[in-house]
């Protein structure tokens, strides 16, 4: 009651003093204040094109207000979070918010199966809940290959006060964006994809979006501006580090300093030293780092391309520099050496491997997250979803998943149902590789609703791809070389796997993972791979409570855009609505909210 009160009073005048000029934004913020009664925070963001020259080169990059990488989103477990999207840019926008969980709210999941995009000049209001959430996330927009050239930036929950964080409280947090760049724009990449091109190798890694420290004259030029983490002795640090990046695996580490992992994407990990580590497209990561060392120098920051020819891949290297504040100068002679077991597929593997949930500390409820037994869980059914590499299909280059290569509804799925829109889709997508000819289509995955599924991610593409599940997170219990059968099963880790939503998998290589289904919605299952992505490497899972008619799901916001089909029902965005019928009852019920609010802040 005490979050309640300091937040929900301003919203409220406000509310009521603005009320006739837009109504529907804040019949959410209503609903969610009354009869939730959870803080939100609320941010306005604005995509644009902006000129910079991260590795030396000008070019244009996608900011948010101005700057790129975009804000941090600072929320804390159950806030509602608001943030009214504008696209400044020269076409379509949709922003997603991966490892979110966006409970029975595939409507604010920002990605093309469930949303229609936002027009250029226009903006979309997202409001969802960060509901039994923690953890380290990021944002970006999900439309062709836009993440390509920025829009990212970092999506933090913190704990609730009064669930203590399993270490001591860090002197300080520090964002680390880092990914694979290319000179060429999205739009060019696109190009060369579409012109059945590979997009060769990338011209650096940025971090925060800055190129690297000139670590080697003769591999890095002159006059670019790089990253420097001020610091202080003694002192302990939480470092956020997300892959943000187009296709490249990177491993990520920092000259002398250990990185004790604690956190990945929403679950406390078990405490775990380590001198370097992989960092997947997608991946979150959270390190405490100590600075105990004696300063004679700064120290490198540094993450290389990994699982490449290191010799040819020279120039995809990012360099930051960390800089204590009793620093005696800065830092000189060779980068801290990346691992070498680059041709050993056998070591290589062990890292993520070790990653396990730390089953005794709490995340975003009370209870340990050990609780939940999924190890003694039968398993409802088993998909296997085999990658190959892109083929040929009617003449271009597409990348598929069981022999599907996964086309965009022109209707969203969802509200294609709802407005019962014939041959939106189809729900026929194959739990297994059937060995058919490669085709396009727009095929989703019938799930069951409360059913405990295994899906099998098969690589037989040859390169290393991470895969994500929107709307939840998975336990990885199993990762191997070779091809997955049923009697690895055995070999499960049914006790502490991590639980995540996003992972790798080796090329020539297998990983497993456990879902519950208990998040009614339209959900998007992709590679983070943006070349394969784009090429149609996707699919959704359509899972609807069957008893209640849907009724268990959120009903489309009022802000809810129309396309495809439905695009004669999309209001003009003149905000002239107030004057439409259906704004009209929106005022009615707009109306008794304030008086059922009104009473509640009275006598609640
Ligand atoms: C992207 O690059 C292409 C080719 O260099 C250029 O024609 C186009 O204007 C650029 N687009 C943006 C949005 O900067
Ligand atoms: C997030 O907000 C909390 C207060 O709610 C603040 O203590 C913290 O420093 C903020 N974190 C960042 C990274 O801005
Ligand atoms: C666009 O922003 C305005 C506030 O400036 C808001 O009232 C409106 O709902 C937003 N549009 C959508 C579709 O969310
Ligand atoms: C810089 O890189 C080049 C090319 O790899 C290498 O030959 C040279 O030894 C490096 N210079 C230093 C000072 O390490
Ligand atoms: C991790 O390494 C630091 C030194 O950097 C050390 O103080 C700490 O005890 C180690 N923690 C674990 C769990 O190994
Ligand atoms: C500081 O640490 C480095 C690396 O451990 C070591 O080589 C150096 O001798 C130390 N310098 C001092 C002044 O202790
Ligand atoms: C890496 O590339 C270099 C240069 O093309 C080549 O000589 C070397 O054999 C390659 N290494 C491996 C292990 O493929
Ligand atoms: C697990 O979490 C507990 C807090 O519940 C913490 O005390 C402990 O150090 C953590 N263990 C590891 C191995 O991370
Ligand atoms: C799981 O399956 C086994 C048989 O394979 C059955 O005996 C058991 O009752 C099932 N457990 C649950 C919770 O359904
Ligand atoms: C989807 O699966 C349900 C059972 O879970 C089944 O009743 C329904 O017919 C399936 N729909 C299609 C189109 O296959
Ligand atoms: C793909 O599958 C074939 C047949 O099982 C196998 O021979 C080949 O090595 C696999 N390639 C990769 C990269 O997994
Ligand atoms: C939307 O606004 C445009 C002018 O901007 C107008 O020509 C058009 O008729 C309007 N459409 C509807 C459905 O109101």
């Amino acid at each position: 009651m005490v979050e309640f009160s300091y937040n929900s009073k301003p919203i409220l005048s406000m509310a009521l003093s603005r009320f006739s000029l837009l109504p529907l934004i804040h019949i959410a913020l209503f609903t969610t204040l009354c009869f939730a009664a959870d803080p939100s925070v609320s941010y306005e963001f604005r995509l644009s094109y902006i000129t910079a020259s991260p590795l030396g080169v000008p070019q244009q990059v996608i900011a948010v207000n101005g700057e790129f990488p975009g804000p941090i989103i600072n929320a804390t477990t159950n806030y509602v979070v608001i943030v009214n999207v504008w696209n400044d840019l020269d076409e379509n926008l949709l922003m997603t918010w991966p490892g979110i969980q966006m409970r029975r709210d595939s409507w604010q999941d920002g990605v093309r199966g469930t949303n229609c995009p936002i027009p250029p000049k226009e903006n979309f209001t997202y409001n969802f809940q960060v509901k039994d959430q923690i953890g380290s996330f990021f944002y970006f927009p999900s439309l062709n290959l836009q993440r390509a050239s920025g829009g990212f930036g970092s999506f933090i929950i913190n704990n609730r006060e009064i669930i203590p964080i399993p270490f001591s409280q860090p002197d300080g947090d520090i964002i680390l964006l880092i990914g694979d760049w290319y000179t060429q724009n999205h739009t060019a990449l696109r190009t060369a994809l579409d012109s059945g091109k590979d997009l060769g190798m990338p011209d650096g890694v940025l971090i925060n979006g800055k190129g690297p420290y000139r670590y080697n004259t003769t591999l890095v030029p002159d006059g670019i501006e790089y990253e420097t983490i001020q610091v202080d002795p003694g002192k302990t640090y939480r470092l956020r580090v997300h892959n943000v990046g187009t296709s490249t695996s990177l491993n990520f580490r920092i000259q002398g300093h250990n990185l004790l992992l604690v956190e990945t994407e929403g679950y406390y990990t078990s405490q775990q030293n380590y001198t370097n580590f992989d960092i997947h497209v997608g991946q979150s990561y959270s390190f405490l780092v100590t600075m105990d060392q004696n300063a004679t120098s700064d120290y490198y920051i540094v993450a290389s391309a990994r699982f490449v020819n290191e010799s040819l891949w020279q120039r995809v290297i990012g360099v930051a520099v960390l800089h204590y504040s009793n620093s005696k100068g800065p830092v000189s002679g060779p980068l801290p050496e990346a691992p070498s077991d680059v041709y050993n597929q056998w070591a290589a593997m062990t890292q993520p491997r070790s990653i396990k949930q730390n089953t005794t500390a709490s995340g975003a409820r009370p209870n340990p997250q050990g609780s939940f037994h999924y190890g003694q869980i039968n398993i409802t059914e088993t998909y296997v979803l085999r990658s190959l590499p892109p083929v040929t299909i009617d003449g271009k280059q597409r990348a598929t998943v069981n022999d599907i290569s996964f086309v965009n509804p022109d209707t969203p799925i969802r509200l294609a149902d709802l407005h019962k829109v014939k041959g939106a889709y189809k729900l026929d997508f194959p739990n297994m590789p059937l060995n058919r000819p490669p085709k396009m289509d727009i095929s989703v995955i019938n799930a069951t609703y409360k059913g405990f599924i295994q899906v099998i991610l098969q690589n037989n593409d040859t390169k290393m791809l991470s895969f994500h599940m929107d709307g939840y997170s998975f336990f990885v219990v199993g990762m191997d070389w070779g091809v997955w059968t049923e009697d690895k099963k055995s070999s499960y880790n049914n006790w502490d796997a991590i639980s995540r939503s996003t992972v790798e998998v080796y090329p020539g290589g297998w990983t497993a993972v456990l879902v519950s289904l208990d998040n009614v919605g339209i959900w998007n299952l992709r590679v983070e791979n943006l070349d394969r992505w784009y090429l149609g490497h996707e699919t959704y899972m359509r899972i609807i409570n069957p008893e209640e008619n849907g009724a268990t799901e959120m009903a489309p916001p009022d802000n809810v855009r129309y396309c495809g089909a439905l695009q004669s029902l999309q209001k003009n965005s003149t905000h002239s609505s107030a004057t439409s019928i259906l704004a009209g009852k929106s005022v009615v019920f707009s109306s008794l909210l304030i008086a059922l609010c009104s009473s509640f802040f009275i006598f609640g």
